[in-house]
This record gives C-alpha cells, sequence and structure tokens, in this order.
C-alpha cells in the first residue's frame, strides 16, 4: 500500500450507504482499501454514532464521510492520538477556513461551537494480532441542515454563518486539513496532542461535571495518552474514561 499518497486522491462518493464507515470496513475485509482513501455519502440509511447511537442527517445537507488509513507501522499506543489529529482538522477547518469563532472539542470526539455541537467523528481500528493495520475515521459535519429535531445542542455552518454553504467546497477545506494535520502527526505526534489538550472544553478553567448523578467543579489538565481525560479537582488530578462522567454545559 502506498502511503505517500495523500488523503482524498481517491474519493468514493455514493449517493446512498448503511454507513461509510461499514463501507470503508468491508473494502478492508475485501482486501481492496488503499490508504488516503475517503467514502462519502450524501444519505447514510444506518449513520453510526458514539457508543452505538445513531448518527442522523438529512439528504444532501452535511458532510459525510470516512477515511482509511494505513497504520501498520504506528505503534497501538498512538490510537487516541491519530483521532486527536482529525479533531484538530476539523476544528481548524472551521475557524481556518470559514473564520469561526469559538471552536473548542469536546472530549473525547466532538467538535463544538460555543455550546452546539457541529461535528462528530467515530474511529474504528482494524487489528490483525497485535499489529494496528486500519484505521477509518468517520466524520459528520453539520453543513447546511437547519432543524435537528433529535437533537438539542446542536448547529451547523448555515445557522452560523447565516448562508448556504457549498458541500464541495467545505469537502475541499477538509481534504486540505486532514492532510497538514495528517502531516503534522506524521512528524510530531507531541505537538497535534498538545493541541488537542488546549482545544479541550474546560482546558485550565472549572467546568461542571456528572458522575453518577452527582455534580461536581473541576478544571480539565490533559488527557492521557490512552484517551482517558484527567481532571483536576479537590487539590488532585484523577483519571477517568468515557461515560464515567458527563460534561455539563450551560
Ligand atoms: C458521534 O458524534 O457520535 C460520531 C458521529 C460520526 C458520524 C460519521 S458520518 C460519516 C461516518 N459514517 C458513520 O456511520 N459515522 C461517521
Amino acid at each position: 500500500m502506498n502511503k505517500q499518497v495523500k488523503i482524498g486522491e481517491e474519493i468514493i462518493d455514493l449517493r446512498e450507504i448503511d454507513s461509510t464507515n461499514n463501507y470503508a470496513m468491508r473494502l478492508i475485509n475485501q482486501g481492496i482499501a488503499s490508504h488516503g482513501l475517503i467514502v462519502k455519502a450524501d444519505y447514510q440509511t444506518n449513520g453510526k454514532g458514539q457508543h452505538g447511537n445513531i448518527w442522523t442527517s438529512e439528504q444532501g445537507k452535511n458532510l459525510l464521510l470516512s477515511v482509511i488509513l494505513d497504520t501498520q507501522e504506528f505503534p497501538l499506543e498512538d490510537q487516541f492520538i491519530l483521532n486527536a489529529c482529525f479533531c484538530n482538522a476539523v476544528a481548524s477547518l472551521l475557524m481556518e477556513h470559514y473564520e469561526i469563532k469559538d471552536v473548542r472539542i469536546k472530549w473525547p470526539n466532538d467538535v463544538f461551537v460555543g455550546n452546539r455541537k457541529i461535528a462528530g467523528l467515530l474511529m474504528e481500528n482494524v487489528l490483525r494480532g497485535s499489529v494496528w493495520q486500519y484505521a477509518i475515521v468517520g466524520i459528520g459535519i453539520n453543513i447546511n441542515q437547519v432543524q435537528f429535531p433529535l437533537l438539542n445542542r446542536t448547529t451547523s455552518l448555515k445557522l452560523l454563518l447565516n448562508k448556504e454553504q457549498s458541500l464541495k467546497q467545505s469537502e475541499r477545506y477538509l481534504v486540505k486539513a486532514m492532510n497538514a494535520n495528517y502531516a503534522a502527526f506524521l512528524k510530531d505526534p507531541e505537538g497535534i496532542f498538545n493541541e488537542y489538550q488546549q482545544m479541550l472544553i474546560g482546558y485550565d478553567e472549572k467546568i461542571s461535571f456528572k458522575k453518577k448523578g452527582e455534580v461536581f467543579t473541576a478544571s480539565v489538565v490533559g488527557v492521557s495518552k490512552s484517551g482517558e481525560l484527567q481532571l483536576l479537582f479537590d487539590g488532585s488530578v484523577k483519571k477517568f474514561r468515557h461515560k464515567e462522567i458527563e460534561l455539563i454545559l450551560d
């Protein structure tokens, strides 16, 4: 597999599919996946979110895509940093190309503007033994959808900028941002990880969390290499896995 190939040099453009992540997984299972390939769709009948949730999106309104990466040469411990790299890419797309302010990452995989979610990522890994063979990075970004019946606290580019956006243009910007961030990850994974941590909601500021029904205030000091959130409260740093705690937004 040629890893010099850039992300998005080849794009499979589907009108409708169950899930672009599933389609990418099928290519891998059939032995016909290639590094950097993007699978995108106008509509998903079974879009997948984190933790078994569904990801719904109106037909042709948003960016729904999955990137296949050849990860054979990476240590398994880099899984979370690679995930962080793509969160940064989505955040930088919004800040640099659309000049949106107040873009933050909600640990572990959500991209927010203010206190509203605009994008979510779902990374699925393919391991053979102890070799990390592939990563499928699924990305959903709300572009032109303005009504979100199932979810509140959601926004889109159109809602933020008061103007219909070109999906094609946002896809090009995203490809550019992914290539820039992936190149930075290859050169300096620590740098990418630091950037991710500093973008987190609650980084170096007090915010509220809920654990087993109990609310407490803490500040985010960072994330461990394996992706646990490190919170400072009661004078010491404690680590939490996803779903152990919930961030409370205003
Ligand atoms: C989340 O926030 O829960 C993650 C959402 C990830 C959605 C994207 S849309 C393209 C790709 N295909 C899927 O089935 N899911 C991801």
